[in-house]
């Protein structure tokens, strides 16, 4: 039998992250925050130098990181989320990623991985498939509130600005572009306080595991 496997997919500061961590603690899952990774590949090219727009270079970098090492501070920042939608489009660095996201996905009893592509490409046959969204203006202004408390100096329009561009590129590009699986339930957080969110999310992934265990027999 199969782990039973959430996949949370969505635009950046929908909520799919903390939805992802709340979810993972209910039911005493790991979680993978596949964000990271990308964000993992654009820091270390741009330390390294390197360039976002060479593929070649960007996936050298995603083939040699140490992948269980994702708590750096920097990874969080404003530059490090453009960086990663940057590096993302490359083919050959999604390609570098994939096994260990599917390795993480393979984990019993189960595990929660929250990203752009798991619902359509990491995992697709994760019985639990939830993609969060909430308005572009919503998002620009939780977004905003992280980052002015983590001490970045950003305004609310240029926050605004850096999530219209990151949602047409990680949604317009050719590789595993972000979309919802045909079986991905929708979650529309942009009225919702993220304990509704989280709540609502709760109630799908319960569903879903209802119908999983019946089709286990
Ligand atoms: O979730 P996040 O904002 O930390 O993701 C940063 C960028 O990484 C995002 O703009 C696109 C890319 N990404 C991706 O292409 N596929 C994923 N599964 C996760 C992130």
């Amino acid at each position: 039998m199969n782990g039973f496997v959430i996949a949370v997919d969505g635009p950046a500061a929908s909520g799919k992250g903390t939805i992802a961590v709340r979810l993972g603690a209910l039911w005493g899952y790991p979680v993978l925050d596949t964000g990271l990774l990308y964000r993992a590949v654009g820091v270390g090219l741009q330390r390294a130098g390197g360039d976002l727009d060479s593929e070649a270079a960007a996936a050298a970098v995603a083939r040699s990181l140490d992948l269980s090492h994702l708590e750096d501070p920097a990874l969080r920042t404003r530059a490090a989320g453009e960086a990663a939608s940057r590096v993302a489009v490359h083919d050959d660095v999604r390609r570098a990623l994939l096994d260990f996201q599917r390795a993480f996905a393979a984990r019993e009893p189960g595990a929660v991985l929250d990203g752009r592509d798991i619902g359509t490409v990491i995992a697709p046959a994760a019985p639990a498939k939830l993609y969060v969204t909430a308005t572009p203006e919503v998002r620009a202004d939780r977004r905003w509130k992280q980052l002015t408390g983590q001490g970045e100096a950003v305004t609310y329009d240029d926050i605004l600005a850096d999530i219209r561009r990151r949602d047409e590129r990680d949604g317009g590009r050719e590789s595993a572009p972000m979309r919802p699986a045909d079986d991905a339930v929708l979650l529309d957080t942009t009225e919702m306080t993220i304990e509704a969110a989280t709540d609502a999310a709760r109630r799908i992934v319960e569903a879903a595991r209802a119908r999983w265990e019946r089709s286990q027999g």
